[in-house]
């Protein structure tokens, strides 16, 4: 769909409205407009999200992911855009925008804020999986599904190797994960004047739900996490322009203090070797061109430039060569 007939099959929907501005966005999975809504004096933007290579069971199911999550998260800290419709068919979502910033802006210095703002971010980051575990929370004994097909290869793999350090760990719930829980995926909206800086006026927006009812130890997100704070740092603002203003092991620590606090427990070795494993999958997963499919150019120039500039970070040999120092394992 193009932008007209975006407009058209809106207006279609919301009789007696009007779109006025239109932004699009254009995602790898996805195309995003952000649409004005007009009729008289009220004025609502709205973000319709387009799917690419989708299957409609995938994206009906992202949307009642994200209809769960809005209507059980009532929390001060915690939100998500709110749903408005879905066509699973058409491979159409809808829901209100969200006046907020991506965490991503901030770690990746666009939108640099400063060290304690980002603090009160990895806290509400850890809040914010916790709420979504604790909603998403599968039975115990629920064996492990990551894709059958060959797409989650690597995943898959390391959570075979894992699965006698399950039992062993402090961290028991089986859950849906969320599988894309990263900083590209959090909105951070001011409730209030930026220059009251306090926790109380930050609220987190996740987006981006699952689409896919796999069901995995909540370790996996906490990788998923801590991979996407390392990924920022092979970006030029951090590689090569020198803009260091936050760490990757303060800043993860914070969020994994968070998340424990919330789930009230104190994460053992095998819960740090677990997460520390699919960290590791999640390298490699990074590299691997055949699971993006027939993306185009952008995956090849990711890979390419992953080769050229971040050989370090992704030869990396034993698993706790660089992360977690295992002094951590108590503090956490
Ligand atoms: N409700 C919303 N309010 C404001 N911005 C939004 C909203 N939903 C999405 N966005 C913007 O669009 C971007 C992409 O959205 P989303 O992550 O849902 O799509 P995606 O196809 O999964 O993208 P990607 O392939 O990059 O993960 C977000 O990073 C955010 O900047
Ligand atoms: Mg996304």
């Amino acid at each position: 769909m193009n932008r007209g007939e975006v407009q058209k099959y809106i207006e279609e929907r919301y009789p007696g409205f009007k779109v006025l501005g239109k932004k699009t966005i254009f995602c790898r999975n996805s195309c995003i407009f952000m649409l004005d809504l007009c009729q008289g004096q009220i004025r609502d933007k709205i973000v319709v999200k387009i799917s690419r290579n989708y299957q409609p069971h995938e994206v009906a199911l992202e949307y009642a992911n994200l209809s769960r999550f809005y209507n059980s998260c009532k929390d001060e800290f915690v939100s998500s855009p709110k749903p408005l419709f879905v066509d699973a068919e058409k491979g159409i979502l809808a829901m209100s925008h969200v006046q907020g910033v991506n965490l991503s802006y901030m770690l990746h210095e666009i939108r640099p804020a400063s060290s304690q703002y980002l603090s009160y971010a990895a806290d509400l980051s850890g809040i914010a999986l916790a709420r979504y575990h604790a909603l998403f929370s599968r039975g115990e004994g629920e064996p492990l599904t990551i894709d059958a097909n060959a797409r989650e290869d690597d995943i898959n793999q390391s959570l075979a190797k894992s699965r006698e350090r399950m039992d062993e760990c402090n961290l028991k719930t089986m859950v849906t994960p969320f599988f894309d829980f990263t900083s590209w995926n959090i909105l951070i909206k001011d409730e209030k004047p930026q220059n009251v800086a306090s926790k109380a006026n930050i609220r987190l927006f996740l987006i981006d739900f699952p689409r896919l009812d796999y069901v995995c130890t909540p370790h996996l997100d906490l990788a998923r996490f801590r991979f996407g704070l390392e990924l920022i740092k092979q970006f030029p603002p951090a590689k090569f322009f020198g803009l260091n203003r936050w760490e990757v092991d303060s800043f993860y620590d914070r969020f994994l203090c968070s998340y424990c606090r919330e789930m009230h427990v104190t994460l053992n070795q095998d819960d740090l070797w677990l997460i520390a494993h699919a960290r590791k999958a999640y390298i490699r997963r990074a590299m691997d061109l055949t699971r993006k499919g027939r993306c185009g150019w952008q995956p090849k120039l990711e890979r390419m430039y992953l080769q050229t500039f971040s050989r370090d970070w992704l030869d990396q040999g034993d698993i706790f060569s660089k992360w977690p120092r295992m002094g951590r394992v108590g503090e956490a």
